[in-house]
């Protein structure tokens, strides 16, 4: 990723893989346009990123705000900035079985992670479009590959991005535009996703939270940030993050849809025990 005159846009920058996404550019000497719903986790991410010696601007963007995305976009736009790289980042994470999931549970989270990737693509494609060589991140999950006892709502939005990117860069591909497409599927992360989650009437928060920050978050954000700048800079569709992510991927890609019947036995004794 070279820094040459270029800005990178990062949604959900307050925290985890967004805040180490934003770090690691800042130490390639890239511009910074950073945004979250958290300000006080937004100003120490620019913090971070300022003592790199680089512009960093901060908004407070809330993804699910389809007019409020499209005048950041606008603003941005009218600075003259050459915006090379747009990360559609932010996130939220729902857990519990669908048959106990309220609408309005499932709504927030489609709108903030199906929703702000579309906001966030459709709002800034053009200008990638501009800046001659432009790169389109969208952070969907190995939950967009597999899906997950008690991640239904998680899973529908996770594939749809996963179906919304491969599409977007396969139509930027045929009209040849200057645009390259990543679409991102991190296994366990150690952010604050799980913190940060909802979770049905049944389940009991502080077990699963502690499940996925003691157990299941294996990689750090930073390296997470690492791999994935590594794989827009080597131009991959397709990157996976972590040793799980590549070992579920290579299970899906064994087993096809039979790869069900396996996910079903062990979540069902973890989820057993966690419940
Ligand atoms: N941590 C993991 O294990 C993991 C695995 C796969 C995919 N992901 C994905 O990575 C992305 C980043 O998540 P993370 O793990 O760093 O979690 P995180 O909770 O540490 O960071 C997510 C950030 O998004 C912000 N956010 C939430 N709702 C928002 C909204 N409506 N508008 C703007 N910002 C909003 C939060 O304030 C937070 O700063 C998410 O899309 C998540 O689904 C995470």
């Amino acid at each position: 990723v070279a820094a040459t005159n270029s800005t990178a846009v990062i949604t959900g920058a307050a925290s985890g893989i967004g805040q180490a996404l934003a770090t690691a550019l800042a130490r390639r000497g890239v511009a910074l346009a950073i945004s979250d719903v958290d300000e006080s986790g937004l100003d120490e991410t620019a913090r971070r990123c300022k003592d790199h010696g680089v512009d960093v601007r901060t908004d407070r963007i809330d993804v699910a705000d389809r007019a409020g995305m499209l005048a950041y976009a606008d603003d941005l736009v009218g600075e003259s900035r050459r915006i090379r790289f747009v990360f559609n980042n932010a996130g939220v994470a729902l857990s519990g079985d669908a048959v106990e999931h309220s609408f309005e549970d499932v709504d927030w989270l489609l709108a903030v992670n199906l929703g702000g990737v579309i906001n966030g693509t459709q709002a800034f494609l053009p200008a990638l479009i501009d800046s001659g060589d432009g790169h389109l991140v969208n952070i969907s999950s190995i939950f967009g590959i597999i899906a997950m006892p008690a991640h239904s709502a998680y899973n529908a939005s996770k594939f749809a991005v996963r179906g919304y990117t491969e599409a977007v860069g396969m139509e930027l591909a045929i009209a040849r535009r200057p645009v390259r497409v990543h679409c991102v599927h991190p296994g366990g992360i150690r952010t604050n996703i799980a913190n940060n989650a909802r979770t049905s009437p049944s389940q009991d928060h502080g077990t699963l939270t502690r499940l996925f920050n003691e157990s299941l978050a294996r990689t750090s954000p930073d390296q997470a940030a690492e791999v994935i700048l590594r794989g827009v800079a080597r131009g991959k569709r397709r990157i996976l993050v972590g040793a799980d992510a590549h070992a579920l991927h290579a299970m899906e890609q064994l087993l096809g849809s039979r790869y069900q019947t396996l996910v079903a036995t062990v979540a069902g004794r973890v989820l057993g025990g966690a419940a």
